[in-house]
């Protein structure tokens, strides 16, 4: 039994549809193992600039600061994502907290959970995209809008040390040998400066890990590449906004943004969750939503940050049992009967008791 403290974000949009799911999910787990997690709900994004006139509160920081892991929703919206950097509910609230944290290794599974119903005939993956987080584009140390002798420009800068480089490539790496050893760095070696860096300091990594099969992918080629050969990938690790557009191309390879989780982390236990998808303000709101994402990124929650793995493991049987069953919201129904975002979770949570009994 073990006492954990979850942060809990829940965001804009469908966030806190997907996170209820999640939350009620985790609960189930406590209760079926005799665990104790407490969940402290704090505010992120834009419904954290409606209330407070900022989109990362200090008593949303405090409780990031006390919490021993985060669930995140999703963040953003029209009204908001034009609102200056500090203030708008991606850079200036989640980009930030994975800034603030140090959360670098934001690590974006792509599991076929749908065998046969890929759009990209075939596909049958296994992907570990692992993203660059706290680098890169995003975090440009110069960034800039400006009008000058009736000029309107602006600029965003790629910059990387080689420090930030090699922690993010150590941990591909040793993700990499403990699957099937192989990696693909994704760069534009052939064009950016910031990119051969890369280059440079991967294979200066690739020698601590002589198992470990390495390819460079122009980003690109890897987008094709992905889809001509999906199956071929196994462990990807690129730079921040690469990592961005791939981890949704995975998504649609494997049918849908809302099947995709994703875990950032640093080098203690530390983690925040959150599903790949963002806000879905076309779909909020109408419990249509699909929560695979957030209930297995609670899962790898479990997994990271309070060392859980056979809890974890249970929720991701849970969660392919009622796809595979037929229970599907209607992003993956396929014009065939849908549940909802609620009706999912509960679908889920009742194959998790179950399983949770037969091991018991
Ligand atoms: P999005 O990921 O919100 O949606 C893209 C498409 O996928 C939409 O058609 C949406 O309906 C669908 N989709 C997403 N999640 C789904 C789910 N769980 N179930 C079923 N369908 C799902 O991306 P967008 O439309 O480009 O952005 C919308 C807003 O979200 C913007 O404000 C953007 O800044 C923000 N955003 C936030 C995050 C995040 O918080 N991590 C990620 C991406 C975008
Ligand atoms: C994601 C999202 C975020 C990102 C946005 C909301 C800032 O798209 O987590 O993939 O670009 O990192
Ligand atoms: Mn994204």
């Amino acid at each position: 039994s073990r006492d954990f403290r979850i942060g809990v974000l829940a965001g804009d949009g469908v966030g806190p549809e997907v996170t209820r799911e999640a939350v009620r999910v985790l609960e189930t787990i406590a209760k079926g193992f005799g665990h104790s997690f407490t969940f402290t709900e704090g505010l992120l994004g834009g419904c954290a600039i409606e209330a407070k006139g900022t989109p990362l509160p200090a008593e949303t920081w405090e409780l990031c600061e006390s919490s021993d892991a985060l669930l995140v929703g999703s963040v953003g919206g029209e009204q908001w994502d034009s609102l200056p950097a500090d203030m708008n509910p991606g850079l200036g609230g989640l980009l930030r907290l994975r800034r603030k944290l140090d959360l670098y290794a934001n690590l974006r599974p792509g599991l076929t959970l749908l065998p046969g119903e890929s759009p990209i005939r075939g596909a049958d993956v296994d992907i570990l995209l692992v993203r660059e987080a706290t680098a890169g584009l995003y975090f440009s140390p110069e960034r800039d809008r400006v009008v000058k002798d009736g000029v309107e420009s602006a600029w965003d800068t790629m910059h990387y040390t080689a420090d930030e480089v090699r922690r993010i490539a150590v941990v591909a790496f040793e993700l990499a040998s403990a699957r099937s050893r192989r990696l693909t760095s994704v760069d534009k070696a052939n064009v950016l400066e910031a990119s051969k860096l890369w280059r440079d300091v991967v294979i200066e990594v690739a020698r601590d890990f002589p198992d470990v099969e390495l390819e460079h992918l122009y980003v690109d080629n890897c987008a094709m590449q992905l889809v001509l050969r999906p199956n071929d990938f196994d462990v990807i690790v690129t730079e921040n906004l690469f990592g961005d557009i791939l981890s949704d191309e995975i998504a649609g390879i494997i049918g849908s943004l809302g099947l995709l989780p994703s875990a950032s982390l640093r080098s203690d236990k530390f983690g925040l969750y959150e599903p790949v998808h963002g806000a879905a303000p076309d779909i909020a709101g109408r419990d249509l939503a699909n929560p695979a994402a957030a209930i297995l990124s609670a899962a790898m929650l479990l997994r990271h940050s309070a060392e859980l793995e056979d809890e974890a493991e249970c929720i991701e049987r849970a969660v392919s049992a009622v796809l595979a069953g037929g229970i599907r919201t209607a992003d993956v129904a396929r014009g065939g009967p849908a549940v909802g975002t609620v009706g999912f979770g509960d679908a889920v949570v009742a194959e998790l008791e179950g399983i949770i009994a037969s091991i018991a």
